[in-house]
């Protein structure tokens, strides 16, 4: 059934795995994604971007996820990634998302905390969960261009916690969207020391890329929910592409989506392991 995270990241917090958050397009992507959580047994977030929101509208991945959840025999969350201003995070709520992230990381911090707080004023009292990102990831994310550079800083993640009152954070210590050029270079140091000086669950966005062992060194050290975006794309389209390719004359779009979907839903499993929310559900 669909959830809210709030329990679901308390609980991978406690137990030392995180939950894996997957970004979704379409259908056939929401489908391979609960698919693969049920054979694992994984609780599992489901999410959308700004820029996919604009493609199909709030309602549809909802009614999407909200149905195929409801016969699900895992917990799953639909979570809005990248909210790009209190007025979509507040129409994610209106439309049933169970998460919503508000990104005021392009933010200087105090604006960021003004904005963030925004959407935890209104969020909160219908007990939908938070989350908020204090420095940068870096890459192109969506719209929005993360740029290089700003680590987040313990101290400041920690007044960041206090005062917006949010319930996770997505904290940069390396890691960035889309593929990597190189094998990236994780700041884990920092991230124990975020770790120490806040106690809600912290997230890792960008890990399309990251190597198996570096997630879970970060997982290790407090990391409870991870994004994984463009490995699905490449996924879904690849296996798309092998259909049009050998079958150039195939007109059904059942044929080709059901390829992606195959594709996807393998790839799901598998992430779902390297965080070890498998048999969590
Ligand atoms: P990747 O595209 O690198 O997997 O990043 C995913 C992400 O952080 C979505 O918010
Ligand atoms: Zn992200
Ligand atoms: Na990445």
């Amino acid at each position: 059934p669909l959830e809210t995270t709030q329990e679901m990241l308390k609980k991978a917090q406690k137990e030392g795995y995180a939950v894996g958050a997957f970004n979704v397009e379409n259908m056939e992507m929401a489908q391979a994604i609960i698919s693969a959580a049920e054979e694992m047994k994984a609780p599992v977030m489901l999410q959308t971007t700004p820029s996919t929101v604009k493609y199909a509208s709030l309602g549809l991945y909802y009614a999407n996820v909200e149905a195929l959840a409801r016969n699900a025999k895992v917990p799953v969350a639909i979570h809005l990634d990248h909210g790009s201003s209190f007025e979509l995070a507040v129409q994610a709520i209106r439309a049933g998302y169970t998460s919503v992230m508000i990104d005021g990381s392009h933010e200087a911090f105090e604006e960021n905390i003004a904005l963030t707080k925004r959407v935890v004023d209104v969020a909160k009292p219908n007990g939908i969960p938070v989350e908020a990102e204090l420095g940068k990831v870096g890459g192109k994310e969506d719209d929005l261009d993360g740029g290089t550079g700003g680590y987040t800083e313990p101290l400041e993640a920690k007044e960041f916690v206090e005062r917006t009152g949010v319930s996770s954070l997505a904290v940069a210590i390396g890691t960035a969207h889309g593929v990597y050029a190189g094998e990236p270079k994780l700041d884990v140091e920092r991230l124990k020391e975020i770790r120490k000086v806040v106690e809600i669950p912290l997230v890792l966005h960008g890990a399309s890329g990251l190597s198996d062992e570096a997630v879970q060194s970060c997982i290790r050290e407090g990391i409870c929910k991870v994004n994984f975006a463009t490995e699905l794309r490449i996924a879904y389209t690849e296996g798309v592409k092998a259909v049009l390719t050998e079958k150039p004359k195939t007109i059904d779009p059942k044929a080709y989506g059901k390829a992606g979907r195959e594709r996807v839903k393998e790839l799901v499993k598998n992430r779902i392991s390297v965080c070890k929310s498998a048999g969590k559900a």
